[in-house]
C-alpha cells in the first residue's frame, strides 16, 4: 500500500515461517536545523526533534491503523545531519546499552536523565501497540582509565533502538562502520543486536553503510540464522551500482532474508529509496522529483575492442554491447576477473550500452574491496559515457551474465528504467562461475550485474 506522498509511508505483508506479519516503513523527510554546526541548548534541540516526532507520531497512528505489527523509520531522521562533535550534543539522549529489555522509557521515565526522545518513541510504541525501531544520537559517559574515551569524557553513537508494542527498550544498535560522521564514534567491539517478536521471531538490526561491510551484517545473520532484518538508513544514491533500492533488494536476495528499509527523504541530496523486500519480491518507494541524471552528449568513436572509464570513482574495463541483432557473446576481464556476455537485443533503439569489469580496491567515500560484473547503460552515444548515472532506458535486452568471481558474497542487481527493480530468471554457481540471466525486463535495462564484496582484502 501506497500512501499518497507526501508523506511517503509504505506497508506491505511479509511471510515469515512463523506465518504473515504486517510491516511498514517510512521515507521521512526531516525537518532539519538551519544551522547544524552552531551550539544550541538542549531545550532548542527538543524543539526541533519534536516537530519531527510529530510527524513519526502520525505515521506510526496510520500504520498500525492499517494493522502495522512493527514500522521502521531511518536514520537521522530525528535530529539531522551536518553536526560536528559538538554541535550534536544537545541533541544525543542517554541510551542504556546494557539495559536492554529491563527498561519501559514510557512506564519508567525517571530511571535516567535525558531519555525524552527515547521517552516519546517508547509512549508511541505502548500507545500504539507496535513494534517500533527508529535512530538516534546517544551519549555514554566514559572514564579516564578507558584508553578509547574520547578527550571530552563521553562517547557519542549514532544508535538505533527496537521498541516493543509495549514500550520496552528490547534491544540498542550503534552503527559501526560510520560514513565521514564526525560527529559520533565507533563503538569498541561490533554490536551484534537482534530482537525477538512474537509474529516473526528474530529481527537483526543495522543501518545504513553497515550493509557493505562483513562485521557486523554478515557476521550477524550468520550467527543468529536472521530472517528479518530492520534497516534504517540516510543513504545517497549513486547509479549504476550503488542506488538505494537496488542494493537493499540484492542483499534480501544474497541473505535469503527480509529487509524492512527506511531512508531518509532528501531528493536534493541524491536521498530516497525505502522498501520491504523479500528474497524473491520487492515493495519499493523511489522519488527523486527533480533529479534528472547527466545530460547525453551525442558523438562517434572508434570502436576499440575495450576502453577504460571511471564508474562510481572505480577504473572500469568495458567493451560496447553494440550487436543489433542475433547472439553474440562478449568477454572482458581485470585483473583475476573475467566476465562473460550473451545477450540480445529484443527491443531495438540507438542507446549505448557496454559490459564492465572491475577487480579492486575502492578507495573514494569509503575503502572496501569490490569484483563486479555489470552491463550498464551509458549516458550518451560516446565511449565516456559509460558509468554515469542515467535513471531511464527502453532497450529490453535479453541476457546471461557470468564472470569467475573469488568471493562468495554475491549481490545479484537488476535495474530498471525510471529506478524500477526486476528479478533475475536464474542466478546462482555454477563450474565455478557466478550467473544471472534474464530474458525479458519488465522495463528498458539500466543496470544488471553481479556484485562481489571481498571482504578479506578490505
Ligand atoms: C550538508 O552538507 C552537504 C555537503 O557537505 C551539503 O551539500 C548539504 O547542503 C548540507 N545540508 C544541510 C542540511 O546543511
Ligand atoms: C538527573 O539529574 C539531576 C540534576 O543534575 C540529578 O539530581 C539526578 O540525580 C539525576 N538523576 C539520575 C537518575 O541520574
Ligand atoms: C524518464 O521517463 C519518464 C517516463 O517515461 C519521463 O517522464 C522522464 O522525462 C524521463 N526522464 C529522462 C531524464 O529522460
Ligand atoms: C585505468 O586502468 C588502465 C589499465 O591499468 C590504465 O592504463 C589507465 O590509465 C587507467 N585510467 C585511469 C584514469 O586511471
Ligand atoms: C578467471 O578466468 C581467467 C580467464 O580464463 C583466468 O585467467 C583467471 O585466472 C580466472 N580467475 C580465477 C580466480 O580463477
Ligand atoms: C532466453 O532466451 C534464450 C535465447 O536468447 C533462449 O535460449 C532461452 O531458452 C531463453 N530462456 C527462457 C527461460 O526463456
Amino acid at each position: 500500500y501506497f500512501a499518497p506522498s507526501p508523506p511517503p509511508h509504505l506497508s506491505v505483508f511479509l511471510f515469515s515461517r512463523f506465518g504473515h506479519y504486517v510491516a511498514a516503513v517510512y521515507e521521512h523527510e526531516s525537518i532539519l536545523s538551519p544551522a547544524p554546526a552552531a551550539l544550541v541548548e538542549r531545550r532548542s534541540a527538543l524543539e526541533l526533534m519534536g516537530r519531527n516526532l510529530d510527524i513519526y507520531e502520525q505515521q506510526v497512528q496510520a500504520a498500525a491503523r492499517q494493522g502495522a505489527q512493527i514500522i521502521v523509520f531511518p536514520e537521522d531522521g530525528i535530529h539531522g545531519f551536518n553536526f560536528t562533535r559538538s554541535s550534536i550534543y544537545p541533541y544525543l539522549d542517554f541510551v542504556p546499552h546494557s539495559h536492554s529489555g529491563k527498561w519501559n522509557p514510557c512506564r519508567e521515565p525517571y530511571l535516567f536523565n535525558d531519555t525524552e526522545v527515547v521517552q516519546r518513541l517508547s509512549c508511541m510504541a505502548l500507545k500504539n501497540k507496535v513494534f517500533l525501531v527508529a535512530n538516534l544520537g546517544s551519549k555514554q559517559p566514559c572514564e579516564r582509565w578507558d584508553p578509547r574515551c574520547p578527550s571530552d569524557g563521553r562517547y557519542q553513537f549514532n544508535t538505533n533502538v527496537a521498541l516493543a508494542a509495549d514500550g520496552t527498550l528490547l534491544a540498542t544498535y550503534r552503527k559501526h562502520n560510520l560514513y565521514f560522521e564526525l560527529a559520533f564514534d565507533t563503538p569498541p567491539e561490533p554490536d551484534h543486536a537482534f530482537f525477538d517478536t512474537p509474529f516473526a521471531g528474530k529481527f537483526g538490526m543495522f543501518t545504513c553503510f553497515d550493509i557493505l561491510f562483513f562485521e557486523p551484517a554478515v557476521s550477524l545473520i550468520r550467527r543468529y540464522n536472521l530472517k528479518q532484518i530492520v534497516y534504517p538508513t540516510a543513504w545517497m544514491n549513486q547509479l549504476p551500482l550503488l542506488s538505494a533500492v537496488e542494493f537493499q533488494q540484492a542483499f534480501a536476495t544474497a541473505f535469503n532474508v527480509n529487509i524492512l528499509a527506511a531512508n531518509i527523504h532528501h531528493p536534493t541530496l541524491g536521498m530516497t529509496g525505502s522498501g520491504i523486500y523479500t528474497p524473491v519480491k520487492s515493495f519499493i518507494y523511489h522519488n527523486m522529483e527533480s533529479y534528472g541524471g547527466k545530460l547525453p552528449e551525442k558523438g562517434k568513436e572508434q570502436s576499440p575492442p575495450s576502453f577504460y572509464a571511471e564508474m562510481m570513482y572505480d577504473n572500469f574495463t568495458f567493451v560496447p554491447v553494440w550487436g543489433e541483432k542475433g547472439e553474440l557473446q562478449i568477454c572482458v576481464c581485470a585483473n583475476t576477473l573475467c566476465c562473460y556476455l550473451n545477450y540480445r537485443r529484443a527491443v531495438l533503439t540507438d542507446e549505448l550500452y557496454a559490459l564492465g569489469v572491475f577487480d579492486g580496491l575502492h578507495t573514494v567515500h569509503g575503502t572496501y574491496y569490490v569484483q563486479t560484473c555489470a552491463l550498464v547503460k551509458c549516458g550518451g552515444l560516446s565511449f565516456s559515457t559509460c558509468g554515469q548515472e542515467v535513471t531511464n532506458a527502453t532497450a529490453l535486452i535479453d541476457f546471461q551474465l557470468w564472470g569467475n568471481m573469488s568471493t562468495p558474497y554475491i549481490f545479484p542487481l537488476l535495474l530498471t528504467s525510471g529506478i524500477t527493480l526486476d528479478f533475475a530468471d536464474h542466478m546462482g554457481w555454477k563450474n565455478n562461475h557466478y550467473f544471472l540471466s534474464k530474458n525479458r525486463t519488465s522495463s528498458g535495462l539500466l543496470t544488471a550485474a553481479i556484485y562481489g564484496r571481498w571482504y578479506e582484502k578490505d
